[in-house]
């Protein structure tokens, strides 16, 4: 499959898409407290995207129940909401996906419940700084894996690994298109970036080892293989004539 170049009107569409997809993670921050389950933010997020008029994507995608996956410290991705009640210390990844429209924005981030560790915190800085180097690869003209090559790089220099089991990828008029957007690569290979072209970066850098286990009643929550902590941040972006819009990045704030 090739990848999509979008006209102006679906950049639109996927933008604001993309808005609230941002709007909806920056609601859940009043309620990351101690005590509260992952399913109870799972539902405050479903009320926020359905109130501003959007479905959230991964509600029956193949099978997946929920309108958001949420990720607290081992968990590197696909977190089930359950009742798991989080707990002072913990991070916890939330994502979600938005269809406004019918155009899909895609994004996540980490909070922290009451005070965190140092240990956690550098986790969750490098891993901001990896979607930050990311978005600097993303102008026309460059290699496509030279986003995951500089991400790598830079998680490696800070002692983490980096998750290869699950990329990035094309967004917008479906929740996965093509390309595969891998966070560990190779420098200049790829296909070359081009204006139109949207896709999603979302590095997922652990503290221990990069291999992940798929949790065996659940069927989607992912774990660290070796139960060490695990962080990831994700921007919709869009390659634009100059350079890029991360169509997500709305805060500026995480
Ligand atoms: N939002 C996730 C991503 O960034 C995909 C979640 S798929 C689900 O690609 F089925 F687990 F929800
Ligand atoms: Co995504
Ligand atoms: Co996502």
């Amino acid at each position: 499959m090739a990848i999509i170049i979008k006209t102006a009107e679906q950049i639109d569409g996927i933008r604001k898409s993309s808005h609230l997809a941002a709007e909806t993670l920056k609601h859940l921050e009043q309620f990351i407290k101690p005590g509260i389950k992952t399913l109870e933010l799972d539902a405050i997020a479903e009320d926020f995207m359905r109130k501003n008029g959007a479905i959230p994507a991964t509600k029956g995608y193949k099978g997946f129940k929920h309108a958001s996956c949420i990720s607290p410290n081992d968990v590197v991705c696909h977190g089930v909401p359950n009742d798991y009640q989080l707990l002072w210390g913990d991070i916890v990844n939330v994502d979600v996906t938005t269809i406004l429209n019918g155009y899909f924005g895609d994004t996540c981030r980490m909070y922290a419940v009451g005070e965190i560790s140092e240990y956690a915190q550098q986790l969750i800085n490098t891993t901001k700084e990896c979607l930050q180097i990311g978005l600097q690869q993303c102008f026309p003209g460059n290699h496509l894996n030279n986003i995951g090559y500089h991400i790598s790089e830079h998680a490696h220099k800070h002692g983490y690994s980096v998750v290869y089991e699950f990329c990035g990828h094309g967004v917008g008029l479906k929740f996965h298109e093509d390309p595969e957007v891998s966070h560990i690569a190779e420098k200049n290979t790829g296909p070359i970036l081009k204006p139109g072209m949207i896709f999603t970066i979302e590095p997922m850098i652990n503290a221990g080892k990069a291999r992940c286990k798929v949790d065996r009643k659940d069927g989607w929550t992912a774990r660290t293989i070796d139960g060490k902590l695990s962080a990831q941040f994700e921007h919709t972006v869009l390659i634009t004539e100059s350079g890029h819009e991360a169509l997500t990045d709305v805060y500026h704030d995480f």
